[in-house]
């Protein structure tokens, strides 16, 4: 699907959100139709950069959804279903989307030993551990960065790298200053296949 025909079929799905229920979880699940259309059903997700949300920090999806309902984050296509969402909603979106298991998305690229190896060369030299943990899973406001979208992890390195992503702190542009495109697809590889 094109980003076009995904806005208007998320637009269609957001007129259908139950009401509030008292469960936070459930309500974040009921929230959250309407975001399955692009970050998947299961939050894994099928579209070309547009990241997974299965298993991501809840403090982290907060805090980029404030950044983004507020414009600091620009991101047009979610603007419209950024816009409308009161603090409480996204934080109920949050706990939902984190308590999804994290998983691949069908189209995979097969793992390529070789390039998988370059990146994970380049995690212990960028300390990319000491922030998003061993695990690399993350904690808080720092991001899973495992089973995530190859071309996602590209796009959004990229977008460090370059300075067009503002984040909600600039600890990430300097972690990947100076990366090659080549290092940032190796680091994408890798991430991409690891739990
Ligand atoms: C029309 C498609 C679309 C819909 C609907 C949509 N999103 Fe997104 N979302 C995107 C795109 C595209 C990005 C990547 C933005 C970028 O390039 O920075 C994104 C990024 C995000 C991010 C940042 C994640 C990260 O890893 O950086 C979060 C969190 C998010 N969306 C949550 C939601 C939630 C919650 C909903 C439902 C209320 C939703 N989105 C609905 C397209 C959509
Ligand atoms: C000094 C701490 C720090 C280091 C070191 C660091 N990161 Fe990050 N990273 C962050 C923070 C904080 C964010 C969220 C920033 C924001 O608000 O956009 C982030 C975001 C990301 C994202 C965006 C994820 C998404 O879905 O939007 C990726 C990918 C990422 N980091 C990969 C890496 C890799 C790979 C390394 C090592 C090369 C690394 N990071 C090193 C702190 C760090």
């Amino acid at each position: 699907m094109t980003l076009r025909s995904l806005v208007a079929a998320a637009a269609l799905a957001a007129a259908c959100v139950a009401p509030a229920s008292a469960q936070d979880k459930v309500r974040g699940a009921a929230l959250a139709q309407v975001c399955g259309v692009c970050h998947g059903a299961e939050g894994i997700s099928r579209n070309r950069e547009i990241p997974s949300l299965a298993g991501q920090q809840a403090g982290f999806i907060t805090v980029q959804m404030i950044l983004i309902r507020e414009g600091i984050r620009n991101v047009p296509a979610m603007r419209p279903f950024a816009a409308g969402l009161a603090d409480k909603d996204i934080e109920d979106l949050s706990a939902y989307f984190a308590s999804l298991a994290p998983g691949f998305p069908p189209d995979i690229r097969p793992r390529d030993a070789a390039q998988a190896d370059r990146g994970q060369a380049l995690i212990g030299p960028r300390n990319c551990a000491v922030c998003h943990q061993a695990s690399l899973h993350g904690r808080d406001q720092v991001p899973r960065i495992t089973s995530q979208r190859e071309d996602w992890l590209v796009h959004a390195m990229i977008g460090y790298r370059d300075g067009t992503r503002i984040g909600a702190d600039p600890q990430m542009n300097g972690a990947v200053v100076g990366l090659s495109d080549f290092d940032i697809a190796a680091l994408a590889h890798y991430l991409a296949h690891r739990e």
